[in-house]
């Protein structure tokens, strides 16, 4: 009984850890992605936030997967990019911190 359990909990670990990390991606895009707005560019870490997000590209590709992203603008970028950073307590959520003037 106590080896089934066990085969079981492996079992579970395995098949958890696949899901944890993602298939590399076929097309990851750019590794920078330069936002301009206006006179000032933010520079976006694409790569960077790809491998701390565990390749989890549905955090701003949504269910249509990774590529350009449907009415990309002010919008939707703040929509995407603000929340997660203010959950996670990390990156930038004030005005100034992306739009430096
Ligand atoms: C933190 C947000 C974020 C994550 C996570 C993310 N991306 Fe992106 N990605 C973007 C944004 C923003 C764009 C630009 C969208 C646009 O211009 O329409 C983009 C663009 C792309 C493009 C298109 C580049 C082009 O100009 O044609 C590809 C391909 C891409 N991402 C792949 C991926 C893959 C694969 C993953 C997961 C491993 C991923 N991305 C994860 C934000 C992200
Ligand atoms: C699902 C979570 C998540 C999303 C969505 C996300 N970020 Fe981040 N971002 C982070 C985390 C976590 C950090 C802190 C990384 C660190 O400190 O190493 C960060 C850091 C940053 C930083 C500062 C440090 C750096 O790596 O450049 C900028 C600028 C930034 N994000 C821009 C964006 C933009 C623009 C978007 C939307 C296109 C976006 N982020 C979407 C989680 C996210
Ligand atoms: C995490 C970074 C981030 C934060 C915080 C942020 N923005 Fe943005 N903002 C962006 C990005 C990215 C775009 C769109 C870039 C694009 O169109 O590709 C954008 C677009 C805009 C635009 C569209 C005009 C332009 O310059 O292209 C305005 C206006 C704007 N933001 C104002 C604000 C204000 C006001 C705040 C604070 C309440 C704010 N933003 C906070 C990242 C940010």
């Amino acid at each position: 009984m106590k080896r089934v359990i066990l085969m079981l909990a492996l079992l579970a670990i395995s098949g958890g850890s696949a899901t944890v990390l993602a298939d590399p991606p076929k097309n990851s895009g750019p590794e920078v992605i330069d936002f301009k707005m206006g006179v000032m560019i933010l520079p976006f870490q694409h790569r960077k936030h790809q491998t701390n997000l565990n390749n989890e590209c549905f955090h701003c590709h949504g269910k249509k997967g990774p590529g350009k992203i449907d009415g990309w603008g002010k919008e939707s970028a703040h929509t995407i990019c603000i929340p997660c950073h203010d959950l996670e307590e990390k990156g930038p959520i004030e005005c100034k911190q992306c739009h430096k003037k």
